[in-house]
């Protein structure tokens, strides 16, 4: 009978919760990433450490074989060619858990992978739901986070520098804001409880919706800066300040893709907001425990 759970992303935000709750729990866990320093923590914690990279087919084969459960996820890249690179990592993903008869699977989604375009990079997690969805036996819980948190952390080069906060997305506008620790710790509930049968999707949606501004006022809060501002940027500016700290050309012109998504309404929650949706870490406590301390450090 197939035992243990094998996470991807082991060392990354949300993976490494759920790794940490497995272990804690007692089960046996395969923890996946490419760099083998990385994961040595987690073997010292009694995982099974497996490096290796998501878009190998014969990798995902030996990662797989034998597993109850994965937590699976398409990761941040930037190399040339992003969306074909995800549909492809996509399509093995999808090969290799048909090819080892893995019963059940949560994916990292998001808000918006009920769209298969206009969503910029969430268009391969609409691509890597479609692809589960398709394997018989097998039961995919996709789980849709909204804006992560931790992706303001980003923006500390551009307090720091311009005095303010900004990006593509309206100021006011209200979306889903969460903290990637909360989307670990549902994530990691799911997979000891194994509740579910068929394809399920449960979005995440934070502790209330939040709009730019708001969150801007908190960080500013929290560094002692209370009169921070969140500026809108014209879409093609904020392209170009993306490609001007480093991400690819095809990356930036995805965001803005998506920012416009979400600016026009275009990519939204699907669920209502409710105890299953809402989680409990408020912007105020993230940006006091991990926002400032990075901020001070940075
Ligand atoms: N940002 C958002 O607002 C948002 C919202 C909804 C969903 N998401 C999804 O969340 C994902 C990021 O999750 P996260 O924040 O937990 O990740 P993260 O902190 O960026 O960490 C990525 C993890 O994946 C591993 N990894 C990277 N490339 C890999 C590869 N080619 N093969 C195998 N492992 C690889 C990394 O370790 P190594 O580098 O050592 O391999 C690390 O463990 C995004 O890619 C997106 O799909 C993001």
């Amino acid at each position: 009978m197939a035992e243990g759970y094998v996470v991807f992303g082991a060392t990354g935000h949300v993976g490494r919760i759920v790794v940490t709750r497995l272990l804690e729990a007692g089960k046996k866990v395969r923890a996946v990433a490419r760099s083998a320093d990385k994961l040595k923590p987690l073997a010292g914690a009694g995982a099974r450490i497996l490096p290796g990279s998501v878009d190998d087919p014969a990798f995902l084969r030996l990662a797989f074989d034998g597993m109850k459960a994965a937590f699976v996820l398409l990761p941040p890249y930037l190399g040339a060619g992003i969306r074909a690179w995800q549909d492809r990592t996509a399509a093995a993903l999808g090969d290799a858990l048909e090819a080892a008869k893995v019963p059940y699977a949560v994916t990292l989604s998001s808000i918006g992978a009920d769209r298969p375009s206009g969503n910029g990079p969430i268009a391969g997690l609409h691509a890597l739901e479609a692809r589960l969805d398709r394997i018989p036996n097998h039961s995919p819980l996709h789980l849709r986070p909204g804006y992560f948190f931790e992706n303001n952390l980003g923006a500390i080069g551009l307090i720091k520098g311009m005095g303010s906060n900004g990006a593509a997305l309206k100021p006011d506008l209200k979306m889903a804001h969460i903290a990637t620790k909360d989307i670990g710790e549902a994530a990691a509930r799911r997979l000891l409880a194994l509740d579910w049968k068929g394809r399920l999707v449960q979005e995440l949606q934070g502790e209330r919706d939040l709009s730019m501004a708001e969150v801007t006022a908190v960080l500013g809060k929290a560094i002692g800066k209370p009169e921070l501002k969140y500026v809108q940027f014209p879409y093609a500016d904020a392209q170009k300040g993306l490609v001007q700290m480093g991400l690819p050309e095809e990356m930036a012109a995805l965001y803005m893709d998506m920012s416009k998504g979400f600016n026009d309404g275009h990519l939204k929650p699907t669920q209502p907001r409710s105890a299953a949706t809402t989680t409990p870490t408020s912007i105020e406590r993230w940006a006091a425990e991990v926002f400032a301390p990075a901020f001070q450090q940075s």
